[in-house]
């Protein structure tokens, strides 16, 4: 299907980097103007920008943990294009530790951290920029957020957290603003390769993560990219409200 994003203007999160990056391509591709945030790779969001296909893309900086600068980041996007069709709630964190080794005061911050990137910042950013949603006539919140919700995070525990967080938030929104014209969507991926899981993919067991799925392989940022254009352009409109798996049924939930 070719999805046609013309006149849609996007803010991605943590768009400097990984799936976002790809996320941002593959709708600017559709033709999309793309507001793209970072945190701290600036140079690589203005790469970025400069081999966007289209005009009028914009960068924009500010930590997910901050509610502060995500009002100024959400005013400047106002600013430039006027208003906010589609939000990606892409940008996290995934931070492994051997939680029960931790002292207790580490482990808040530990907690706190992922909590406030992963799931508080989405929740505020999401909020600001519905209600110029809701003034505009309708939009779309994508939320990128993982099979780990489902599966238990061992070695993570705020992440599984926060994804599960994230799915219920998206899910609340979903029935409380469908009124107002406002879809909401999750999208859950099992491993893709990006730096988040750069690690794995080059430690010795890099072969035994990729078993997990019977397709034996990881996933590419441009699959979830596609799904994410998918969502975005006109005739998804009744999916509100759903989780979409992408994880080559590496876990299947019931
Ligand atoms: N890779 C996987 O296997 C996988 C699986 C399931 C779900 N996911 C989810 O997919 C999303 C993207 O992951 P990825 O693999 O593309 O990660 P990545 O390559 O590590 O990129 C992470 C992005 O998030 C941004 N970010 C991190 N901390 C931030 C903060 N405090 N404030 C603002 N931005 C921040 C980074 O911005 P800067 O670089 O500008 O600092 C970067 O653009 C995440 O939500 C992740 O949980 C990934």
């Amino acid at each position: 299907m070719n999805i046609q994003l013309n006149d849609k203007t996007v803010l991605v999160t943590g768009a400097s980097r990984g799936i976002g990056r790809a996320i941002a391509t593959s709708m600017a591709d559709a033709g999309a103007q793309i507001a793209i945030h970072f945190h701290r790779s600036a140079e690589e969001a203005s790469r970025l920008k400069s081999r966007l296909k289209g005009s009028g893309h914009i960068t924009v900086q500010a930590d997910m943990k901050d509610p502060q600068a995500l009002e100024k980041m959400t005013a400047k996007v106002m600013d430039s294009f006027k208003r906010i069709d589609v939000l990606v709630n892409n940008a996290g964190i995934y931070e492994e530790t051997d939680s029960l080794s931790l002292s207790y005061r580490e482990f808040i911050n530990y907690f706190k951290n992922t909590m406030d990137t992963n799931l508080s910042g989405p929740a505020w950013l999401s909020f600001l920029a519905a209600r110029s949603m809701k003034e505009n006539g309708g939009g779309k919140i994508i939320n990128i957020t993982s099979r780990g919700a489902f599966r238990g995070e061992p070695n993570a525990y705020p992440y599984g957290a926060s994804k599960a967080g994230l799915n219920a938030l998206g899910q609340s929104m979903a029935k409380d603003l469908a009124s107002h014209n406002i879809k909401v969507f999750a999208i859950a991926p099992g491993f893709v390769e990006t730096d988040m899981t750069k690690h794995i993919f080059e430690s010795p067991h890099a072969e035994n993560f990729k078993k997990q799925s019977p397709l034996n392989r990881t996933a590419e940022p441009e699959e979830v990219a596609r799904l994410a254009t998918y969502l975005a352009g006109d005739h998804t409109d009744y999916l509100t409200g759903c989780i979409i798996d992408i994880n080559g049924a590496s876990y299947l939930r019931s």
